[in-house]
């Protein structure tokens, strides 16, 4: 039986119910409070417009504070600018072509383009390409998921940032196989966490399960860095726009609302009840998501650099498997 994630057209992360570790035994019990998509509705991504539309931001991802820096809007900016040039720094100077999986607003994959990459950026979100397709001319944008995608060309990296949690982690690493050439890399920069944790139910990977599932298909480490304390203020700086901005433009409508036509507003409190619930729930979830201590104790955010080892070691799939995954012929 398929791991439940693959059973699954492509949603957000947060509806995955368990984590993977509780995947892979069976089909996901869901969870009342996961079983919708609150990054997605009908093609509008809510997050996406809140990061890009209200706050107007560039990136999707945490960014790196210095230590001590003040948390305004103009500290996040540069602390993502500092996140994206110090990935791009990361690169192996072997390293031409990369594929930038769940690409986001496309960021990391441009100043990789800039740095004389050839870049292929992949998202199954169809908002993504307004930002990405045509920013830059050795950048291609696809409009797909990973589990799915079939790379042209083998790339010499495959970048997951903050992106590794959105689909099963095997699924993931035969990917990375099939698109790179031998010898090639997996960079990582992203979320794990200490132990499989209802609050941070999102984040699928634990870092032991996942280098051991990358050792099993043949990925050594090179580098690794622990850059919890860099990302994290970043998340006070999301629960401060959500108590400023978010949660009182809802009340400030609704008193409005209630004051101007009462009886419309009766209709329209009864007829979207499920949604004004939902709204709720997505609110509440968000403020314990956000708290900065909860995440620094249960959560690391990594930075590893994979290498898909050239002598075989630890390459626990036999040549055959191989053969079926990657479409090289196995020795005879
Ligand atoms: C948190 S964003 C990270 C964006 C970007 N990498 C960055 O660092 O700003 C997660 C990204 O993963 C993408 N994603 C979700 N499911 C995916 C899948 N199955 N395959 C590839 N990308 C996926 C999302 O659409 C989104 O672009």
């Amino acid at each position: 039986m398929p791991p439940a994630s693959e059973t699954l057209s492509y949603q957000s992360n947060f509806v995955s119910a368990e984590p993977a570790s509780h995947q892979s035994g069976g089909a996901a019990v869901p969870d009342r409070l996961f079983e919708y998509n609150y990054f997605e509705y009908g093609g509008f991504d809510l997050e996406l417009y809140f990061v890009r539309e209200i706050l107007g931001l560039e990136s999707l991802h945490y960014g790196c504070f210095e230590l001590h820096e003040p948390l305004t809007l103009e500290t996040v900016r540069r602390a993502q600018h500092r996140y994206t040039q110090s990935l791009v720094e990361m690169l192996p100077s072997d390293v031409e072509r990369v594929i930038d999986v769940g690409c986001g607003m496309g960021d990391v994959a441009r100043a990789m383009a800039r740095r004389g990459k050839t870049v292929v950026a992949l998202s199954p979100d169809r908002n993504h390409g307004q930002y990405v397709a045509g920013s830059h001319p050795d950048l291609t944008f696809v409009n797909e998921k990973f589990e799915t995608f079939m790379a042209t060309e083998p790339a010499d990296l495959v970048l997951m940032s903050e992106s590794q949690n959105y689909f099963d982690t095997v699924a993931g690493l035969r990917q990375v196989r099939r698109c790179i050439r031998p010898g090639g890399y997996l960079l990582i920069s992203g979320m794990f966490v200490k132990e499989p944790c209802a609050e941070f139910r999102d984040i699928i990977n634990t870092e032991g399960g996942y280098f051991e599932a990358a050792a099993d298909h043949g990925f050594d480490v090179i580098k690794r860095s622990d850059i919890t304390e860099e990302v994290s203020p970043t998340l006070e700086f999301a629960r401060r726009s959500l108590e400023q901005f978010v949660e009182p433009l809802p009340r400030l409508l609704d008193h409005y609302m209630r004051a101007r036509s009462p009886v419309k507003y009766w209709f329209l409190r009864t007829f979207f009840r499920r949604q004004f619930k939902d709204y709720q729930r997505t609110l509440d979830y968000y403020h314990k998501r956000f708290d900065q201590a909860l995440f620094k104790e249960k959560v690391r955010y990594l930075r590893v650099l994979f290498r898909q080892s050239t002598n075989g070691s630890r390459a626990g799939l036999d040549p055959h498997t191989e053969a079926a995954i990657t479409g090289r012929r196995a020795p005879a």
